[in-house]
């Protein structure tokens, strides 16, 4: 069956060049001067620079700006796309061409998946994604909605401890990647839902619903570059999947915010924020049920994976460098009030060497290596070279992060020490360092992220001494990354712990 279909698919991927070849003179009248475009690699034809962006694009990316620079002109199909990859570009864009940079590319899948494209982290820029984004920043996200959730990390973190010692007696490793990926989000369950929905009797397994959405992102999709060839993705049952998987998605949060709906309901999570907005219109913007879902399920896409990420990555360094993992634990030692017992809030602020390892991790393994991508709402004049309005844009992170102009010569090598006298920001603010994203489309949950990740990594750290389980191929087996937006490990992250004395 794939057979045929690939074969199906390279008959009409030749009908189209050679169509677009008998349309070449027409065309080109009509297509868009541009005065000076930035570098482009030579692509094939139909589908253009396909090829070049390689399992894991941000690799293939990097190698390839070494060649065409920092600014280069992609085609994937039809669509032109900008790849930024230096930090002195970016800045360029935080600087002068914000508002220009920052929109996201529509596609049909999205669209479906999102009721008509009505989230808003993947909602195109305008007045609706303005008013989401409000509702994120002043209502979900804000210091005081971070802190009111102390006691749920605090719960799920002793929770988590408690799973360990149990692997402890029965003497096997620990899975940290489960442990990491179940943490976040039971966490995230709680935060946003009020509970966890983790299976069982008539529960619904959210973490299995993320999984199957989760992968849902990482495929190609022909309708957004060929929408005549949409029939393909019916015949490959990628169409039905989407609506099936929408469907489940839509089913589950509807249930949830019924079970909000009913009865005298005191304001405790994220749902319960929203429904009183709603309620009161305090935005003056009227949310209605669909927006209200969305907004819900953008939070566990973008939250859950990429926390986990940044902490499986975390640990696999640290597993990678003792040396690293005992100052990190002297730094919780010596800020914590009580050794023996839970690493709070408040003991974290202090810890300069755990905020150094946080930020190492994230220059080196940053959990979406490519930011989201963006779209140009406008023409714009940068570094030199023309680029228009509708290129989508990819700004490659991760070749930013090993830049040895910014970094030095051991930008390859994790070293938490670089950042310890260093005033970087991470926040989004300078460009040599933006794991987070940059300027209006930035991720508005840095607070969140960083309190749930320092607390999970100081309690791990300080609690246990750990040990790689196997290392079947070293280095090759523990660097090796997922596919996808968000990248994590390719293979568990297995570890025995043992209590810390
Ligand atoms: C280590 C953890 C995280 C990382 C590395 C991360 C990174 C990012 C990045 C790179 C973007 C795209 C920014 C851009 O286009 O410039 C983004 C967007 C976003 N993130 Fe995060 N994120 C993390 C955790 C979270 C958490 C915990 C939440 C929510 C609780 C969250 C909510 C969002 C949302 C809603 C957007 C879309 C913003 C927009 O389009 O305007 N993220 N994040």
């Amino acid at each position: 069956m794939e057979l045929a279909l690939s074969s199906l698919l390279c008959i009409t991927l030749l009908t189209i060049f050679f169509l677009k070849f008998l349309s070449k003179r027409k065309n080109s009248t009509s297509e868009k001067k541009i005065a000076n475009p930035p570098p482009s690699p030579p692509g094939l034809p139909v589908i253009g620079n396909v090829l070049d962006f390689g399992k894991h694009a941000h690799r293939s990316l990097k190698l390839l700006s070494e060649r065409y620079g920092p600014l280069m002109l992609l085609r994937w199909c039809s669509v032109p796309v900008l790849v930024v990859s230096s930090a002195e570009v970016a800045q360029d864009i935080i600087k002068t061409h914000d508002r220009a940079f920052s929109s996201r590319p529509r596609s049909n899948f999205l669209a479906k998946l999102m009721n008509g494209g009505q989230d808003m982290a993947f909602a195109p820029y305008g007045e609706y994604w303005r008013q989401m984004k409000r509702i994120y920043v002043l209502h979900l996200f804000s210091n005081k909605m971070v802190s009111s959730f102390r006691n749920v990390r605090e719960e799920e973190i002793n929770s988590t401890i408690e799973k360990i010692e149990k692997t402890i007696s029965s003497s096997s490793p620990t899975n940290l990647s489960e442990i990491f990926m179940t943490f976040t989000n039971d966490l995230i369950c709680r935060v946003a839902l009020g509970r966890k929905y983790s299976g069982g009797e008539g529960v619904p397994d959210v973490y299995e619903l993320l999984r199957k959405l989760m992968s849902l992102f990482g495929r190609l999709y022909i309708e957004d570059y060929f929408p005549f060839l949409g029939w393909i993705d019916i015949l490959r049952g990628l169409a039905g999947e989407v609506k099936e998987i929408t469907k489940e998605l839509d089913d589950f949060l509807e249930k949830v915010v019924q079970e909000h709906s009913d009865g005298d309901r005191q304001i405790v999570d994220f749902v319960d924020v929203l429904l009183s907005i709603q309620r009161e219109n305090t935005t003056g913007f009227e949310i209605d049920r669909v927006n209200l879902k969305l907004l819900v399920a953008d939070v566990f896409i973008a939250a859950t994976d990429t926390t986990s990420a940044l902490l499986e990555w975390a640990m696999t360094e640290l597993l990678r460098h003792p040396e690293c993992a005992e100052k990190l634990r002297d730094d919780i030692r010596g800020n914590s009030s009580d050794r023996s017992r839970y690493v709070s809030e408040e003991d974290i602020t202090d810890m300069r060497y755990l905020e150094a390892v946080i930020k190492e991790t994230l220059r080196l393994h940053p959990s979406a290596p490519l930011l989201v991508p963006r779209q140009l709402i406008e023409d714009v004049r940068i570094k030199g070279y023309d680029v228009t309005a509708g290129t989508q844009v990819l700004i490659n992170y991760w070749a930013m992060g090993r830049e040895t102009a910014t970094w030095g010569e051991d930008a390859e090598e994790f070293k938490p020490e670089r950042h310890l006298d260093s005033s970087v920001d991470f926040r989004g603010q300078d460009a040599k360092f933006i794991p987070f994203g940059i300027g209006r489309r930035q991720c508005p949950g840095i607070g969140f992220a960083l309190v749930m990740a320092e607390l999970v990594l100081a309690n791990l750290i300080t609690r246990f001494n750990w040990e790689i389980a196997t290392k079947p191929e070293g280095d090759h087996y523990d660097l090796a990354e997922s596919t996808g937006l968000v990248v994590s490990r390719k293979y568990p992250l297995l570890a025995y712990a043992s209590p810390a004395s």
